[in-house]
């Protein structure tokens, strides 16, 4: 077997050598940007005379018919192929002879494989954006049926006070839009181009660096070689953000396996998003919104897996750096497929408004809004909540009602026990930001409008 490197090499590589270093079987999916990365790379080396017209023409046409057999399946990977920058160089060479072996001229796989990942980064990132705004669309087109139907809103998973579900909703909605701000921030540093820093210190050969990331689109090129070639950091932070979307996609999925349970039977998912058990005829099971939540798992591995990887690594390239992009691609296929999901179970969920209203209903949920109306009355706050704790303690204990009670108690009276009564609580969350219908119609609006910023943000 003869490897690119066999030159310094007295016999071949053992198999064994072969079998665990290789990264073909994961990297061959960069091959549309190593082709990118290698146009760039001919164009450049022809700009300043390292290649004639001519031989520039002929390997820019061989990495046409390399793209063309790798895009079609019949590209034919041979033992020696490690990686698929080795692959498409070889192939290169076997098309065009000469030619195709001054492909790698002034460059390494160092910054070859780096400058690949970024590309592929920039176009994977856009993607989990489109994916992003695409679920932020599907809440928010939710949010805006939903009407003003409310249901319990929660802390320590104990019914607190009634929020509208549209408020519910676009709290998930806000969260993922800082996700989307935070892939821009991420690819503003992921935009930078390591090609020309070769195996770690540039170049005695005339290459231009700037003429060659201008050529490839990306926003300006390395400041330092050892940098360039030497840093993950931007993978690192890739994947912390993808972690972040999949931790907030489980917990959605936490919300929907309760919210479909027929102990809380808020929503019930339409069958093309539900699945059935092998045994038991009547289920009807959320495996999405579990696997949503069960993925986070993995996709955190990913992330502290490769933080692990990265420490103590002394400049500049190291083959440990070869494992950036199992975790990468991982995280980004678990990720995207889960947004997208989640957006279809979601957009096509049936919410149960009387089960939800019900649960938010509890005469215990207006407790606040009870104490509240104490401290409109000039009563100091922790002697309301005194107050209207010592009711609930009663009712709780059998004395009677809450409303009841309420009615009862000199300080609150028939005022107080309306309180009480259905649907009145939700409403009285006035003030900016909370949940009744007043504010949620200004955030509905406010929602729209940064949701455009959102989608915007990507198209540059
Ligand atoms: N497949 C390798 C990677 O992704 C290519 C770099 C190998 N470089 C080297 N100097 N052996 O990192």
């Amino acid at each position: 077997m003869s490897t690119l490197w066999h030159g310094r090499f007295e016999g071949g590589p053992a198999d064994e050598l072969m079998a665990f270093t290789e990264s073909l079987s994961f990297d061959r999916r960069l091959w549309p940007d190593d082709i990118a990365g290698s146009r760039a790379h001919v164009r450049g080396l022809a700009r300043v005379g390292l290649l004639s017209e001519a031989e520039s023409t002929a390997v820019l046409s061989a990495l046409d018919r390399v793209a063309a057999e790798l895009e079609d399946g019949t590209f034919a990977f041979v033992a020696s192929d490690e990686d698929i920058h080795t692959a498409v160089e070889r192939r290169v060479t076997e098309l065009v002879g000469a030619a195709g072996a001054k492909l790698h001229t002034g460059r390494s796989r160092n910054d070859q494989s780096a400058t690949d990942v970024r590309l592929w980064l920039k176009r994977t990132l856009a993607e989990i954006g489109a994916r992003l705004v695409e679920l932020q669309g599907v809440l928010l087109a939710r949010a805006e049926a939903a009407g003003e139907t409310y249901l319990p809103g929660y802390t320590h998973l104990q019914r607190a006070q009634p929020v509208l579900l549209a408020h519910h909703l676009l709290a998930h909605g806000w969260s993922l839009g800082r996700h989307v701000d935070r892939l821009a921030e991420v690819v503003r540093r992921v935009d930078v181009s390591p090609l020309g820093a070769g195996a770690l210190a540039g170049s005695s050969l005339p290459l231009d660096p700037d003429g060659t990331a201008a050529d490839l689109g990306f926003a300006a090129r390395f400041e330092n070689s050892l940098d360039a070639v030497g840093s993950r950091d931007h993978v690192a932070e890739s994947l912390f953000v993808m972690t972040l979307i999949a931790i907030d996609l489980s917990r959605l999925g936490e919300e929907l396996v309760l919210w479909t349970s027929e102990e809380f039977g808020f929503a019930r998912l339409d069958d093309a998003y539900a699945t059935g058990s092998s045994m038991l005829p009547q289920k009807k099971n959320p495996d999405i919104a579990e696997l949503a939540r069960g993925k986070a798992g993995r996709v955190i591995g990913n992330l502290t897996g490769f933080l692990a990887t990265m420490k103590g690594l002394a400049l500049s390239y190291n083959r440990d750096y070869q494992e950036d992009k199992e975790p990468l691609f991982d995280s980004a296929d678990q990720v995207s497929r889960a947004l997208s999901a989640m957006s279809g179970m979601l957009a096509s969920v049936t919410w149960v408004p009387d089960r939800m209203q019900a649960a938010a209903d509890a005469e215990t949920s207006s407790a606040t809004d009870l104490a509240e109306l104490l401290v409109a009355d000039g009563m100091p706050f922790r002697e309301a909540h005194a107050v209207v704790g010592g009711l609930v303690r009663r009712a709780l204990a059998g004395e009677g009602t809450l409303s009841a009670l309420v009615a009862a108690e000199p300080v609150l009276g028939r005022r107080g026990a309306a309180l009480v009564a259905p649907g009145v609580s939700v409403r009285r969350r006035t003030t900016p930001g909370g949940a009744g219908p007043g504010p949620v119609a200004v955030q509905l609006e406010r929602f729209r409008s940064a949701l455009d910023r959102w989608r915007a943000s990507l198209a540059r």
